[in-house]
């Protein structure tokens, strides 16, 4: 791995505390996920973001509402109706989906990783309000590290094979250049190789160019990329082009889900614009 990705990869840790406070926000986490940081910058950004509502359309902390429910949405039929009881979330950052999940179904196995500043600060956090134990743990990975013990291979080993898994990554792909992340998916298809049955899920911003408001959307996206200190590239052009990377890093089965479509059933107000985001569903 070249230096520049590890060192953006550290730059992308603090964008953690400002999601940790939008959950907060619209009531999907406890208190104890804000930290002074998130709430702090979400004051900051906040002209910026009734600017882009109000004057674009662009609702940020709908789009990110959007991924999110979508995602639990997708977790949660697979745990009712697909019978998982083993869940891992990378990049889990100040997300309480873990906990979340945890406290609504006791069955489940739940394992939360990031790089090892972040867990540690996790654990911590979950820890310290006595929410985990040997169902929900916390480790730290790095989705770059090709081997050793932050490497998906070590996260892994701990798993038990025997059972279905389910590997969620949010708010982690787009900050990565397509090569790099596609190694990691193909690492991953790797590792789900080896369990019965696989799922992962992620969330991605396609390339849309014929979309309404793509001038204003590349805007938005070298902001998050200036304010991570990296890029935030968006990755293939529509749905086909998301299928056919995904099956070239070694998935056989994948849907792709808009998440405005179903705005009702996440629970949420209609879009006032096409969805930017989509949900990917992944299985081996
Ligand atoms: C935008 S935050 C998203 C956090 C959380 N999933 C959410 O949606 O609120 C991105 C997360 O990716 C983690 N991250 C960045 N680079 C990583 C890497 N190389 N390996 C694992 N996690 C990484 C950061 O530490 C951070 O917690």
């Amino acid at each position: 791995m070249s230096e520049r990705a590890r060192v953006s990869s550290a730059h992308i840790s603090p964008s953690a505390h400002y999601t940790g406070y939008v959950w907060y926000r619209h009531q999907l986490a406890e208190p104890a996920f804000v930290t002074a940081f998130g709430r702090l910058v979400h004051g900051l950004l906040a002209p910026i973001a009734w600017g882009a509502r109000v004057g674009f359309g662009l609702d940020i902390e709908h789009i990110l509402l959007q991924r999110h429910l979508q995602i639990d949405a997708q977790l949660t039929a697979a745990i009712e109706q697909g019978g998982v009881r083993q869940v891992v979330e990378i990049a889990c950052g100040l997300s309480p989906r873990g906990r979340r999940f945890s406290a609504r179904y006791p069955q489940l196995q739940y394992l939360e990783a990031d790089l090892p500043a972040m867990a540690a600060r996790k654990r911590l956090l979950l820890h310290g309000e006595g929410w985990l134990d040997g169902r929900h743990q916390v480790k730290a990975v790095d989705i770059l590290a090709e081997r050793g013990g932050k490497s998906l291979a070590a996260l892994f080993a701990g798993l038990d094979h025997r059972e279905p898994i389910l590997v969620i990554t949010e708010g982690l792909v787009n900050y990565f250049e397509l090569p790099l992340i596609e190694a990691f998916w193909t690492r991953l298809a790797e590792q789900l190789a080896a369990f019965p049955q696989a799922t992962y899920l992620t969330e991605l911003y396609p390339d849309l160019r014929e979309h309404p408001r793509y001038r204003q959307l590349r805007w938005g996206v070298d902001l998050v990329g200036r304010l991570t200190r990296g890029s935030y590239p968006l990755h293939y052009r529509n749905g086909e082009e998301i299928v056919a990377g995904f099956k070239r890093c070694g998935f056989r089965q994948v849907e792709v889900f808009d998440p405005s479509a179903q705005a009702a059933a996440l629970g949420l107000q209609p879009a006032r614009t096409p969805g930017l985001v989509r949900v990917i569903q992944a299985s081996l």
